[in-house]
């Protein structure tokens, strides 16, 4: 590989940022991020994620959604850690396996759940 001399010191300057040991571990992860989003969107091989969700537990409508919801999923579920946050707000991080495609439609019904006050989906490979 080689680059452009002005890029790599652009590089170096942002890595050194990003607490990265060495420049070829940081070029590593964005290959690696590039074919992670490859395989998604290609849509054939499994991944595996963590949907992250926090909402509003006093919204019983929403808790038994959300529950409803990961019950439809269920083969693409690994495990699930509830965390009571405070009084009112739980944090609830699935972790998934399965087809991307199914995988990014699950995070979207949970986030989607009116009073959810955030969601967010985080891919990665299985390691094959
Ligand atoms: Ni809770």
């Amino acid at each position: 590989v080689s680059l452009e001399k002005g890029l790599l010191d652009r590089f170096d300057k942002h890595i050194r940022g990003k607490s990265y040991a060495t420049r070829s571990k940081a070029i590593a992860d964005l290959i690696q991020e590039d074919l992670i989003r490859k395989e998604w969107s290609e849509g054939n091989e499994d991944v595996a994620g963590a949907i992250t969700v926090v909402y509003n537990h006093h919204k019983r409508e929403l808790v038994n959604t959300l529950l409803d919801i990961q019950h439809d999923y269920q083969h693409l579920i690994v495990s699930t850690q509830h965390v009571h946050l405070s009084h009112e707000h739980c944090l609830e991080v699935i972790v998934v396996k399965g087809k991307p495609v199914q995988v990014q439609e699950l995070a979207k019904k949970l986030k989607a759940g009116k009073g959810v006050k955030h969601g967010s989906l985080t891919m990665t490979t299985t390691g094959k």
